[in-house]
């Protein structure tokens, strides 16, 4: 995790890094109910996963990523590249039954592709948007967060 330039510091930045570490510890506990063969339980955390992600890229994708596409140059092409990750996450979930037998291997393959977003994240988004945004727009996504809520914190 990203604590070496203070975006953890400012909501809701800590927001997004707090549902990433919930995202991560469900991964690495479904990894766990494979290696020992429990299907059903991986199943549950995948669930859940999905249920944490759902409003959690949708914050992303209202708030900060929309904040920071419009920087232009690299900043667009950074942001372009962490949306067609969300795109490739989504197809993939929504795959994840086409062939029933290979469910644990698709799970993991989410978990990997998953992981590997988080840390994009986290080390080229994270640190640049935070020394990019004006206060304005950190009300801005703190405000679109609200409205979208999450799964591991109701919105109020
Ligand atoms: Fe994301
Ligand atoms: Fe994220």
């Amino acid at each position: 995790m990203c604590d070496y330039c203070g975006c953890h510091d400012s909501e809701p930045f800590a927001e997004l890094a707090r549902e990433h570490e919930v995202l991560e510890n469900l991964g690495s506990e479904l990894r766990t109910a494979l290696g020992s063969g429990d299907e059903r339980r991986a199943r549950v955390l995948f669930e859940r996963i999905v249920a944490v992600l759902g409003p959690h890229v949708r914050k992303e994708e209202r708030g900060v990523l929309a904040q920071v596409i419009e920087e232009g140059g690299i900043f667009q092409r950074v942001t372009q590249k962490l949306i067609e990750e969300h795109h490739d996450l989504q197809h993939l979930i929504e795959h994840m039954d086409d062939v029933p037998a290979d469910w644990a291997q698709e799970a993991l393959h989410v978990l990997d592709a998953l992981d590997a977003h988080i840390g994009n994240e986290e080390w080229d988004l994270f640190p640049a948007a935070v020394g990019l945004l004006s206060f304005e727009e950190l009300e801005f996504m703190a405000r679109i967060h609200a409205e979208e809520g999450s799964a591991i914190k109701p919105a109020r």
